[in-house]
Order: structure tokens, then sequence, then C-alpha cells
């Protein structure tokens, strides 16, 4: 049996097909390489370039893979700044692409998919930490484009005998161990990896944004979560669904939250580096803190995270030394 990976070119699709091949699973990957890079996918997974708001196409690839037993989508927009932006970029190949791939699962009778969600489904919470029955109110298109899909997914499990896992990523950070994939972006904009191109050279100094958040330092706290953790929710999600579980939703977090500052002292020590910074204006659109309760997954997928911030941000400067300029090197 073989697992569809979407987006397993990107950051956490190119992990998972990594992970899903060296537990013996037969991979076969969709990207149509607009922000993922080929050579981040392992050679033994099959490899379909294209879209999959491209009917033709991903039809063609259900007819190849006959026997799929789960897809794991990881082909979505993912930028909170980009999408308040460009709105309709993100509902279109968000939400879109999601329609189209609901319709070909349901035309191929494949049963299962586990699905990328985000704690940006939450909007700013009323409630730390945030649980699966904290109100979702999202405050930008990147995290309502989520929303309507886990609700797309709902609804279309409950028409027809379709099951789905839709994971709610809190922070994601890091790289394989051995640092030989990891997160290569064309504009970084997020926390570690920026750190991490100051302590390179690449940058002068990491501008902090904002230290007047309702915090004990003043600056934003999140949650960050390994990248072997979070493969390790998917695969045992997949399982879940095989099994017989029902569809559900599941927030992937440690419950621990670091601030900014912490982040970049972590940093520090990991790397040896001074690595300079200064604070700036607040960027548009961060909640104070987001801190995830994951008891519900450690309950029911028997998922429990074990990087803490420093191994994450160990492995991350692996690869950034490995490969300071990403998958260009
Ligand atoms: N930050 C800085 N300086 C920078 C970059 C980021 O101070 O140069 C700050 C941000 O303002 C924020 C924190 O670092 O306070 C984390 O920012 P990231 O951009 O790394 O991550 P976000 O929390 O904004 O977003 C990430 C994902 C989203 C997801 C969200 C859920 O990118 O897709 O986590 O928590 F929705």
């Amino acid at each position: 049996m073989t697992v569809l990976i979407l987006g397993g070119a990107g950051y956490v699709g190119s992990h998972a097909t990594d992970e899903f091949l060296a537990r013996g699973y037969d991979v076969a990957v969709v990207d149509n390489l607009s922000t993922g890079h080929r050579a981040a996918v392992d050679e033994k997974a099959r490899f379909y370039e294209g879209d999959i708001r491209d009917k033709t196409f991903l039809s063609d690839v259900f007819t190849k893979e006959k026997n799929i037993e789960g897809v794991m989508h990881f082909c979505a927009y993912s930028l909170v700044g980009e999408s308040m932006e460009k709105p309709l970029m993100y509902f279109e190949n968000n939400v879109g692409g999601a329609i189209t791939l609901l319709e070909v699962m349901n035309d191929f009778n494949v049963k299962h998919i586990v699905f990328s969600s985000t704690a940006a489904t939450f909007g700013i919470p009323k409630e730390t930490p945030i649980t699966e029955q904290t109100p979702q109110n999202p405050i930008n298109p990147y995290g309502e484009s989520k929303l309507i899909m886990e609700k797309m997914m709902k609804w279309q499990a409950s028409a027809t005998d379709m099951t789905y896992v839709a994971l709610r990523y809190f922070n994601v950070a890091g790289a394989k161990h051995d640092g030989s994939i990891g997160e290569a972006h064309k504009n970084e904009t997020h926390l570690i990896p920026i750190i991490l191109q100051v302590a390179l050279g690449q940058r002068e100094k990491i501008m902090i944004y904002g230290d007047d958040y309702q915090t004990e330092d003043g600056t934003c706290v999140r949650d960050y979560i390994g990248m072997a953790d979070l493969i390790d929710a998917h695969i045992k999600a997949l399982d879940y669904l095989k099994t017989g579980g029902q569809s559900d939703a599941f927030n992937l977090g440690t419950k621990t939250g670091y601030s900014n500052l912490q982040v970049l002292e972590t940093a520090r020590k990991v790397t040896g580096h001074a690595i300079p910074s200064e604070i700036g204006p607040r960027r548009a659109g961060d909640p104070d803190a987001l801190v995830a309760d994951s008891s519900k997954a450690q309950a029911i997928l028997k998922w429990t995270p074990s990087e803490k911030l420093a191994d994450i941000i160990q492995n991350a400067w692996s690869w950034h030394q490995k490969h300071p300029h990403g998958y260009e090197d």
C-alpha cells in the first residue's frame, strides 16, 4: 500500500517523505515545486511534478498509484503576512486545492487523509494553553483558509465513508537530526531560521518584533514543536485512521511556551555565537502567546513530543551549517 504525500518537496512534506520511507512505507510524492525543492525529495519516492488544483493531473496520479491507503496534505500556502496582502491567492490555492483533492479521493475511493492545520485557526485565543474546545476565530486569511479546509473535510466525512485527521501545528522548527534536509524558504520570515542566518553571518542582526506584549518579558510567546515529533504525529494519525479511528482534530505542541528573547538566548547557547539583536516595532497580526494543550493527541494518538527547544535549534543549526544556501548548495 502507498502513502501519497502532497507537497512532499516542501519543508514539512520532505521530512514526512523521508520518515515514511525510513519506516518501510511505499511513498509517492506530488509537488508543483512552487516553494518546494526537488532535491529535498528522497529518490526512493516516486515523484510527480504538478498541481493538485489540476484535476486531470491529479486523477492521472491516482490512476497510476493504484494502492493509495492514505493521503498526507502538505501543499498549502502558509505565510500569515503574505495572506493579508493576497487573500484570494490563499483561498484559491488552499481551499481550491482541497476541493479538487477531496473530489479525486472520492472518485478513486481513497478513504483517509491527514491534513496540516494550524494554530492560526484560533486567532487571538482567550485562554491558554489552547485546547480543541477553544473557539476558532482566525484573524488572517491563512488561518481562515485552513479553518475552511477543516470544515470541508468534516462535511465530506459526514457525507461519505472518508475519514480525516486535522493536525493543528503550533510553531514548527528544526530539521532532520543529521542536517541532511531542513528549512529553506526563498524569503525567510520565521524566527529560528532568521536567528541562525545571523549566527552564520548572513544577516547583521535579528529584529525582535515588539517587547510590549502581555507576556513575562514583553516579547511574544510560542510553542515550538520539533520536526521529528511532528512527523511522528502524522504517522500515528494515519495508523489511527487505518485502524478505524473517527475523523478528528488535534492540537500539536508541547504545552511549553518560549518568548522570542528566550529563543534567542537558547540559540546563542547552542551556536556559541553572539547573535546581535534589536527590538523593533510589532509585526501586524502577532498574538501575544500561542501555547498548545496536546493532551488529546497524547491520549488518542498516543503521541508524546520529546524534542526540547535546544534540541530543535541544534537540529536546525546542523542543517544551516551544512547547507548555508539551502538546496542551492
Ligand atoms: N519574529 C521576530 N523577528 C523575526 C521573525 C519573527 O521577532 O525576524 C517573531 C514574530 O513576531 C513572532 C515570533 O517571532 O512573535 C514567531 O514568528 P514566526 O514568523 O517564526 O512564526 P509565527 O508564530 O508567526 O507563525 C508560525 C507559522 C504559522 C502558524 C503559527 C502558529 O508560520 O503558519 O506559527 O503558531 F500559524
